[in-house]
């Protein structure tokens, strides 16, 4: 019998938990901080969900099955159907909405660094506003989440817009869009033998020529150009300039224009972007987009939107490459330790538990040295030790176990106390 764990599945214990838990509350602090409100969706959802509009790639890579009733059912490969689902019935909702969420996803893709096939991914998404302010909202969300999280200028925010990307495939010539979208897409992680085979099936005339041009990034220079050659993009081509007009006013500067970015998901309109290391390492650390139709095309009104889906795995690589990844080490602040007197120590624990903090008390009945020797090999700095003498006195002894030093303190003052030593 094989029970072992999966491939592409990760287990986290206490301390790599601590680490993580802390790097959720980052992205969630930041998002509750630019006035998201957090949401929770289903992890199993109808395989028809991402038939609609997700798009052939990720319905693939669907970990689904049929469920017992009959039904063709997955795990979320992704969030963002469901949402515009709920947006769609829900007309009650006040517009624009905010929302985020930090999901579980799971995706049967090649196991691989930074790929794996169950993994968190935070959420930001506007639903309700069309204005070029929403886009730079969520990308100025993405990118202080990454600041925040200690990556200034270790990323770069790539940016393009797929009706402009449209606009200069009309003009080169009869294109299939889709096809030469889809190519793009792959540049970077596709062979470039098969993606110069997708673009001239997809109709470009030239695609050693055309990948020279898309692999142009930078910022109002690229947008001179690509204007002065395709005359056709100027409408796009302004709304990438206000733009990155105003992600220079929320104070960044990671952002270029990148003509490489047009996302593999089949539902984006409009502006696309995806961050990457600044080094080029790894894959895209998070990617979104505009997706205007997909909420009335689910019964909805008309409700543009505008999000992006963040995994932990490429940052995780990144922080730790930076040596930004928390520590992992999850500690309890205080031991209680007792010698004797059950319930007046478990009168000091609860106390200080409805102080807020981390409390583990003695399980084991031993003696008191027995007792601060586990206390000692589990790292815990701070010991809490009562007995009868301290029961009938009202107060308890902290013993600080990185100094070896111990004082008795009156028990109400003991939160105080604490607060006040613990880092
Ligand atoms: P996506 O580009 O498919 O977009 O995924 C977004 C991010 O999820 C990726 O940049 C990466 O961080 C992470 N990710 C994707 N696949 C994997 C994997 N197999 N292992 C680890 N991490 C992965 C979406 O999912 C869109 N729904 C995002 C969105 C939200 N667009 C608008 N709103």
């Amino acid at each position: 019998m094989d029970i072992s764990r999966l491939k592409g599945f990760r287990e986290f214990l206490p301390d790599e938990m601590e680490a993580r838990r802390r790097v959720f509350e980052v992205m969630r602090q930041t998002a509750l901080s630019f006035g998201f409100g957090e949401v929770d969706m289903p992890s199993l959802e109808r395989l028809d969900l991402f038939r609609v509009k997700s798009g052939e790639e990720i319905v693939e890579q669907t970990f689904s099955f049929v469920d017992k009733g009959g039904r063709e059912v997955t795990l979320i490969p992704e969030l963002t159907p469901a949402l515009a689902r709920i947006v769609a019935h829900r007309k009650d909702l006040q517009k624009p909405v905010r929302w985020f969420s930090i999901p579980k996803i799971w995706r049967y893709e090649e196991p691989q660094s930074g790929r794996l096939r169950e993994f968190y991914q935070f959420n930001a998404d506007i639903f309700g506003s069309s204005s070029i302010y929403a886009d730079a909202e969520v990308i100025a969300l993405a990118m202080e989440i990454l600041h925040r999280l200690g990556l200034a200028g270790k990323f770069q925010m790539r940016i393009s817009d797929r009706y402009m990307m449209e606009a200069i495939l009309r003009e080169l010539g009869d294109v299939d869009v889709d096809r030469a979208f889809r190519a793009i897409d792959k540049i970077g992680r596709a062979d470039e033998g098969w993606i110069q085979n997708e673009l001239i099936s997809a109709g470009i005339p030239d695609p050693d020529e055309f990948m020279g041009f898309i692999s142009s990034h930078g910022g109002q220079d690229v947008l001179d150009d690509i204007e002065a050659a395709y005359p056709s993009t100027r409408p796009r081509c302004e709304r990438l300039r206000d733009l990155m007009s105003l992600l220079d006013a929320y104070g960044f500067r990671e952002h270029v224009v990148d003509l490489s970015i047009v996302r593999g998901l089949a539902y984006y309109t409009g502006v696309v972007f995806e961050a990457h290391d600044a080094k080029g390492e790894f894959r895209a650390i998070l990617g979104g987009g505009r997706y205007d139709t997909v909420v009335k095309l689910f019964g909805g009104e008309d409700t543009p939107a505008v999000g992006f889906g963040m995994g932990d795995a490429v940052l995780e690589l990144l922080m730790r490459r930076e040596g930004v990844w928390p520590e992992e080490r999850f500690s309890p602040d205080v031991f209680v330790a007792s010698a004797g007197a059950r319930e007046y120590a478990i009168e000091v624990a609860m106390k200080l538990r409805r102080e807020g903090f981390r409390v583990e008390m003695d399980l084991s009945g031993k003696g008191l040295s027995k007792q601060l020797r586990y206390a000692s090999r589990r790292g815990i700095p701070f010991v809490v030790i009562v007995g009868d003498r301290e029961m009938e006195k009202g107060v308890a002894v902290l013993r600080d176990m990185a100094a070896g030093t111990q004082v008795e303190v009156p028990l109400k003052d003991l939160p105080a106390l604490l607060r006040g030593r613990l880092p």
